[in-house]
């Protein structure tokens, strides 16, 4: 399986990404300045 990682992934744009990406089979991972935005996500 395919592995990305995704700048902005916790914004409005990203996370719509993330959301494609991992639907379409790809471990999607987020970068973020903010840790506490990515909880329930890897
Ligand atoms: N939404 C639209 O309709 C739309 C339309 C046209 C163009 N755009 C452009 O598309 C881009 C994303 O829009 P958005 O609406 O998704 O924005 P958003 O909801 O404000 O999200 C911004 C994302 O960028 C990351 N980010 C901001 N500053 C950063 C920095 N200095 N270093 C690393 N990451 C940083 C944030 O990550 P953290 O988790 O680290 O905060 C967050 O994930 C923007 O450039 C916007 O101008 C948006």
């Amino acid at each position: 399986m395919k592995r990305v990682l995704v700048t902005g992934g916790t914004g409005t744009l990203g996370r719509e990404v993330v959301n494609c990406l991992r639907e379409a089979g790809y471990i999607a991972r987020i970068m973020s300045r903010r840790a506490g935005m990515l909880e329930g996500g890897e």
